[in-house]
């Protein structure tokens, strides 16, 4: 076995982590669950997440049966949503190809929705016993720090080299261990800003500790600057605290959760477009504090604005609309910024009808 194997099975049994609710059994469904939703997101982040998960749908039968809706509704909050689609989308093939069960080789795993190869080898490898290498983000930070290698570790050439480096690794034996180690390591000792080399088991044969480099390995992405789109979002809200909800198409961005209306022309025409567009008449109008929200490729700008609406309108008979209660909005597949937005309203403060004002003030 090799020293880096043997070193990091040795630091797992006394430092890596072993009470994480997805570690006390073998179940794949769990396991898969906790390493997509680790895709992206920390593990503290995820407990809850993956908590409420597993207790709404504790099977791949009845993950297969519920309703989008429900299944982003969980996801609400995690970010990356193709994830959730996924889920869903696989959980039906695995019930419609595989009786419901996950098919145990690595190379059959990732021939599924959402599941890529490291993610394909830690499900066989935690579920299943395989033996096969795993290359995530805090992988590939591990080895090219330790190993001193240089380049984009998101390049094909790089990537490549990683592979064929982590599968020489692998010892023979205690797999589930060292791949979790490798995760464990990744996430609390050798981490992106400032890693903790004094309490890393592996600094005395590191090539980037020994040459002061920890800061530039990986090598840096050459990162493009985010660019910035503004969004104007509407929050119509009628004198029963209901508000106007739109559901996004099924794919891209926020596929298939529930939005704010965006509205993209002048505030002073915004009185006008709502009864046009809507058949809705706004008693008053007000902008809520701005805010942002970071996507890979983009940050958006949203500005808010709270539409006081004049009465209760009428059901509006499309199927990609609903009115949503203000209080029953746990329920619902928003976008983060969508929830902060309806968390923060205040109460109804729309005059009497005679008085309503819109289109005049800010
Ligand atoms: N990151 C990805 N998979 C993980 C796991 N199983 N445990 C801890 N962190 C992880």
């Amino acid at each position: 076995m090799s020293e880096f194997a043997q070193t990091l099975i040795r630091w797992q049994r006394r430092h890596g982590r072993h009470d994480l609710p997805w570690q006390a059994c073998r179940d794949p469904y769990r396991i898969w669950l906790s390493e997509v939703m680790l895709q992206q997101t920390q593990v503290d982040t995820v407990i809850p997440y993956f908590r409420r998960f597993v207790d709404r749908f504790p099977t791949i039968d009845e993950l297969a049966a519920a309703q989008a809706e429900d299944v982003l509704a969980l996801w609400s909050g995690l970010g990356y949503y193709a994830r959730a689609r996924n889920l869903h989308a696989c959980a039906r093939i695995l019930v419609r190809d595989h009786a419901g069960h996950f098919p145990r080789r690595p190379e059959d795993i990732a021939a599924l929705p959402g599941i890529g190869r490291s993610t394909a080898a830690a499900i066989a490898v935690f579920a299943f016993g395989a033996r096969a290498a795993i290359l995530d983000g805090n992988v590939k930070r591990v080895l090219c720090r330790h190993f001193g290698v240089d380049g984009d570790p998101g390049g094909s050439r790089v990537v490549a080299g990683l592979w064929s480096l982590a599968e020489s690794l692998l010892p023979a034996d205690a797999v589930d261990c060292y791949i979790q180690a490798q995760m464990d390591l990744g996430a609390t000792v050798c981490t992106r800003a400032k890693p903790a080399c004094e309490r890393c088991p592996l600094s005395d044969s590191c090539v980037a500790h020994r040459d002061g480099r920890t800061a530039e390995l990986p090598s840096p992405r050459a990162r493009r600057p985010r660019p910035e789109r503004q969004q104007r979002m509407l929050v119509l809200r009628d004198r029963r605290h209901r508000v106007l909800l739109e559901r996004r198409p099924a794919s891209g961005l926020w596929g298939g959760l529930l939005t704010l209306p965006a509205y993209d022309g002048e505030i002073s025409a915004l009185a006008d477009w709502l009864a046009s567009h809507y058949g809705l008449q706004a008693a008053r109008l007000c902008a809520l504090p701005p805010l942002r929200h970071a996507f890979t490729h983009f940050t958006l700008s949203i500005s808010p604005w709270l539409v006081e609406l004049d009465g209760v309108p009428q059901h509006i008979d499309e199927p990609a609309r609903r009115w949503a209660e203000t209080t029953a909005l746990d329920a619902l597949p928003l976008p983060t910024p969508v929830r902060r937005i309806l968390d923060g309203l205040g109460p109804f403060s729309a005059p009497p009808a005679a008085d309503a004002d819109a289109g005049r003030s800010g």
